[in-house]
């Protein structure tokens, strides 16, 4: 097949782990005889630096034309002092809005050998393999009022928590079809005995749930789901929930695994997704080639399962990443006594190798 893909790499690491998984994306289309062209653009700190806005429209228009996207991260304290109508995390949030990219997709599995990276005790994690299905162009990311305004005593800053039926509706139906491809189980995670957005929440959840009696659903306050994540997080398959909680929620699930490091995400819902870590530009690491291209790279796996529907070279991606850890390389954030320590070049030359010659 032929595919565009949109490559915008971002700030800090960004620019160090998206080559690696575009080389792996080279890799599967030789060895699958697929076409991918391949189309840069700036995005985020990078794209003020050079236009003065963090989503130029020629991003978006790239964007836009594509048929998936790969972002590496964006941000940095370099722009932090900004407003935030023109920060980095604006393209993000521009991006999610334009494309209509309402369902995030956060899979946090662990990899056994990883088991000791992770802060928690082995046998509370090992076998972890949750879904964090996180609603994203609603909630108080976007809700209006927003602001900050003048007042008689300083100044008074406003955010708003907003959620319709139809965009609860479609966010359940994508958890409920999830959990069917997985073990049948969707916990929604609200703050329903005090907001009445979660109210609302609760019950199209419900409603949906009506048309999906092979899964089984449970509702969870977001402070105990967070206390349950790090208590006994195997009790959970596919957690559903908003904006701001499936933001919180899904770093916590990620570091079950050992490192935020590791994780992808997929952004789904319209034409076009995008794919990219779940973690951040970090910029105290960045350009010193010790950063873990991993979950760039898994990120790439979930792009040819979702945009292209190529799960077999899917699967040999996830497979190169696999082998490559049991060969015991690992890099900084993972590493542990009596493995090989690997820079993020290396790391991904190392899954490049195990791909081709698989
Ligand atoms: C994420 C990030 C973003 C978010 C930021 C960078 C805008 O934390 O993708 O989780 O809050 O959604
Ligand atoms: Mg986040």
């Amino acid at each position: 097949m032929k595919a565009t893909i949109a490559v915008l790499p971002g700030d800090g690491i960004g620019a160090e782990i998206v080559p690696q998984a575009v080389h792996v994306l080279e890799a599967v289309a030789a060895r699958f005889g697929h076409r991918f062209e391949f189309k840069t653009a700036d995005v985020g700190g990078a794209a003020i630096d050079k236009t003065g806005r963090p989503l130029p429209d020629d991003t978006l228009r790239l964007a836009k034309e594509s048929d998936a996207i790969l972002l590496g991260a964006v941000g940095g304290p370099k722009w932090e002092g900004l407003d935030y109508s023109v920060r980095p995390e604006r393209a993000l949030l521009g991006l999610r809005e334009q494309l209509g990219l309402y369902a995030n997709l956060r899979p946090a599995k662990l990899y056994s050998m990883l088991a000791d990276a992770s802060t928690l005790k082995r046998e509370v994690i090992e076998g972890l393999d949750i879904l964090v299905v996180r609603e994203l162009t609603g909630g108080i990311y976007f809700g209006k009022p927003k602001g900050i305004e003048k007042t008689s005593e300083g100044e008074k800053g406003v955010n708003t928590e907003v959620y319709t039926t139809p965009e609860i509706r479609r966010i359940a139906k994508v958890a409920f079809e999830a959990a069917r491809k997985r073990r049948r189980k969707v916990t929604s995670v609200d703050k329903a005995n005090v907001l009445e957005s979660s109210e609302l929440w609760r019950r199209v959840v419900i409603d949906v749930s009506q048309g999906y009696p092979d899964v089984e659903l449970q509702h969870i306050y977001v402070d105990n789901c967070a206390m349950q994540l790090v208590r006994a997080p195997k009790q959970f398959d596919v957690l559903v929930t908003t904006n701001l909680f499936g933001d919180i929620l899904s770093d916590e699930a990620a570091m079950l695994t050992g490192s935020i490091g590791m994780l992808p995400s997929a952004s789904l819902g319209g034409t076009i997704g995008m794919y990219e870590p779940i973690h951040g530009s970090a910029p105290d690491i960045a350009g010193k080639d010790i950063a873990n291209p991993i979950a760039t790279i898994a990120s790439t796996a979930m792009m040819l399962t979702y945009a292209f529907s190529l799960d077999k070279e899917a699967t040999a991606v996830e497979q190169a990443i696999l082998r490559v850890l049991e060969q015991g390389y690992r890099t900084k954030d993972i590493h542990a006594a009596g493995t090989r320590l690997v820079g993020t070049k290396e790391m991904g030359a190392l899954i490049l190798k195990e791909l081709q010659h698989a």
